[in-house]
């Protein structure tokens, strides 16, 4: 998912991380692609395949057109330098193995240079629909064919520069949200109708669908200042998601000093996920049910 308070960076040195270091300072290291059991290959194969079955349809073509030109396995957990090659001659982005959720500071550099940080492990088959940590699967799968998206690409490295900045104005809580509607569950507006574009509803079987077609959350154009002030939940599926018209109006938006915004902000009380404000463009009302 990206960094961010919510959850507690897990003990690096337990789980599938023994007797593998890390760089102190980066937090990456070597893909440890021997590593990956037929199990792992499999799981991999049976996520793959049940995306690629129900996004068509649902998420942008952006995002179908990144899978594709990235080449990402469909039978086995890619290697990263393999996807590089590719990723890098696109949009000059590339992909680092870390061993996990890594400190915000360390997130926010790796952005700022065009680097995304790729959890290495696989969920266990027992974990195929909801795990609390970030692993391949959602890293690679749900946020790097976007990253093939110039547009994309450009906003993503944006949000790790103004990561330093909201951190040293202890503003980080307002850009947490910024990333959360946006980069995890965002959705976008196209001529075929609404798409998902968000890595933590491409990566997921159930909010896949249920971000789309359950009647329950409401829908909120995209608004700067308004999702910055919205509280999320992380324990269930979003009761509010925001619709971008395009990945440039979202660059374009978040293209200004944010500074006088914090400040302006730091006055407002927070809004619940749930909640619907005047000044809101309402796509649909959820029925909260
Ligand atoms: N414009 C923001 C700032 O000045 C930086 C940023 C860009 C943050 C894009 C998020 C996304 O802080
Ligand atoms: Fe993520």
């Amino acid at each position: 998912m990206g960094a961010f308070t919510d959850f507690v960076v897990p003990d690096i040195t337990t789980r599938k991380n023994l007797n593998l270091s890390h760089d102190e300072a980066d937090f990456t290291l070597v893909q440890p692609w021997q590593r990956y059991s037929a199990q792992d290959h499999a799981t991999w194969a049976l996520l793959y395949q049940r995306q690629s079955h129900l996004l068509p349809g649902r998420v942008c073509d952006e995002f179908l057109q990144g899978l594709a030109q990235l080449g990402v396995s469909a039978e086995q957990v890619p290697d990263f330098d393999d996807l590089n090659q590719r990723l890098r001659m696109a949009t000059g982005w590339q992909i680092v193995a870390v061993p996990g959720l890594i400190p915000d500071e360390v997130f926010f550099q790796h952005l700022a240079q065009r680097c995304f940080p790729v959890t290495w492990w696989l969920r266990e088959p027992q974990q195929l629909d909801y795990l609390q940590e970030p692993d391949v699967f959602h890293d690679l799968f749900g946020h790097v064919p976007l990253l093939m998206n110039p547009v994309f690409a450009d906003y993503l490295q944006a949000y790790g520069r103004g990561g330093m900045k909201a951190k040293s104005l202890g503003a980080l809580p307002m850009l947490a949200r910024l990333y959360w509607y946006t980069v995890e569950f965002g959705l976008i507006q196209t001529a075929q109708g609404l798409r998902i574009y968000g890595a933590g509803i491409v990566s997921s079987r159930t909010e896949s669908v249920y971000c789309l077609q359950n009647s329950r959350p409401n829908r909120l154009g995209f608004n700067l200042a308004r999702i910055m002030r919205t509280h999320y939940r992380i324990d269930t599926f979003q009761q509010s998601y925001f619709v971008i018209d395009s990945f440039q109006q979202l660059f374009d938006a978040t293209a200004p000093d944010f500074a006088p915004l914090y400040a302006q902000l730091a006055q407002d009380t927070l809004l619940a996920a749930d909640e619907i404000i005047a000044t809101d463009c309402v796509w649909q009302q959820g029925d909260g049910g």
